[in-house]
């Protein structure tokens, strides 16, 4: 079953999605590579001095991890020659990157966040590289704008993850369903071994951030109770679980259904995740895979990001847990 490689499936999928062009396979190929690169050096991790911070702090106001700007260089060195994009923009740099003239450019925009819950690394813990990919606006060709890339989640063209845990996997939507992939480190490859994921329909785990109860509002320390004390489908309470690393509490939420919350809070208005190269993407797969994902008052996917680096309150799993999220804010609203 698992002799499937990620080399035939993208093959086969070419000739089924109409956006997969022999270039976006190219992109494709490269982020895998990429994703192998990084996740040798994470195996290694504690061998090579490579764990702890930098002692810079990047864009985001965050401690830049050793492993942070390592997958950081590894993603702009192989992409920016993959020949299948224009622009990149990374959660650790402040601007967007084009690509050019020094390397051939392609139709393709990626948005990625090269180390997700990058402050597990020290502590052994799942770590991701979470990539969004859009297509440059048709016709446009010189310098491009920062307003192309701008570009609301409903346009993304294909998404995915690649979670380095006790395997390292691959999970990949082009708009035909969510697919899994699971590094045989043995032969270096991809095989097939999650086809067409699908979240369920309702869960009983519940991820949050508990500690910061007393920065939220009352809206949302409603929703958190609602879950805290009301029974899930198999008649019991439903199980906080909460990894620190979004990739890995997704990976979970996507396997086994219910739902994770980061909200807006007193210090964070926005909430702290990024929609353009966290939230959209899982968003994207979420929805892909029969879910939802929220800022609890709408679809994540609409949402026109004002900047390269916007941030969103995100409410992403099981669709009746996501729409619960909905319900109440909407009930607050109506108060109001
Ligand atoms: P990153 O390591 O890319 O900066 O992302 C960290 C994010 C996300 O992975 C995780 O879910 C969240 O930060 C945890 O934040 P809190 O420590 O505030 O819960
Ligand atoms: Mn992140
Ligand atoms: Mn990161």
């Amino acid at each position: 079953m698992a002799d499937i490689t990620v080399t035939e499936h993208l093959l086969l999928h070419q000739k089924k999605t109409p956006q997969a062009t022999g270039q976006f396979t190219g992109l494709l190929y490269d982020l895998i590579l990429s994703g192998k690169s990084i996740s040798q050096r994470i195996n290694k991790a504690g061998l090579l001095d490579i764990l702890g911070g930098t002692g810079e702090v990047n864009v985001q106001g965050e401690d830049v991890q050793k492993m942070d700007s390592i997958a950081n260089r590894i993603m702009i060195y192989r992409m920016e020659r993959s020949g299948a994009l224009c622009a990149m923009s990374s959660e650790e740099e402040a601007d967007l990157i084009r690509v050019g003239p020094e390397f051939p450019r392609g139709d393709y925009i990626l948005i990625f966040d090269p180390l997700d819950g990058s402050s597990n690394i020290d502590i052994d813990i799942n770590v991701g590289t979470i990539f969004s990919i859009l297509r440059r606006p048709a016709g446009e060709t010189g310098e491009v704008r920062l307003e192309d890339v701008l570009q609301p989640g409903y346009q993304q063209v294909g998404a995915g993850y690649i979670l380095y845990g006790p395997s390292t996997m691959l999970v990949l939507s082009t708009g035909d369903g969510v697919h899994g992939f699971t590094l045989d480190p043995g032969v270096g490859e991809f095989l097939l071994s999650h086809p067409n994921m699908k979240i369920p329909e309702k869960g009983s785990i519940y991820s949050i951030n508990d500690g910061y109860y007393r920065y939220w509002d009352d809206a949302t320390k409603d929703v958190v109770d609602w879950f805290r004390t009301t029974e899930s489908k198999d008649g019991k309470p439903y199980t906080a679980r909460y990894v620190g690393a979004l990739v890995a509490d997704f990976h979970r939420t996507l396997l086994r259904g219910g739902i994770y919350m980061y909200p807006a809070e007193k210090r964070k208005p926005d909430g702290k995740l990024r929609l353009m190269c966290e939230a959209n993407p899982l968003a994207y797969l979420a929805e892909q895979a029969g879910g939802k994902a929220s800022d609890g008052r709408g679809r994540i996917l609409d949402k026109i990001p004002t900047k390269l680096h916007a941030r969103t309150p995100l409410f992403i799993g099981s669709k009746e847990d996501v729409e619960k999220v909905e319900e109440i804010y909407a009930r607050h609203e109506a108060k109001k």
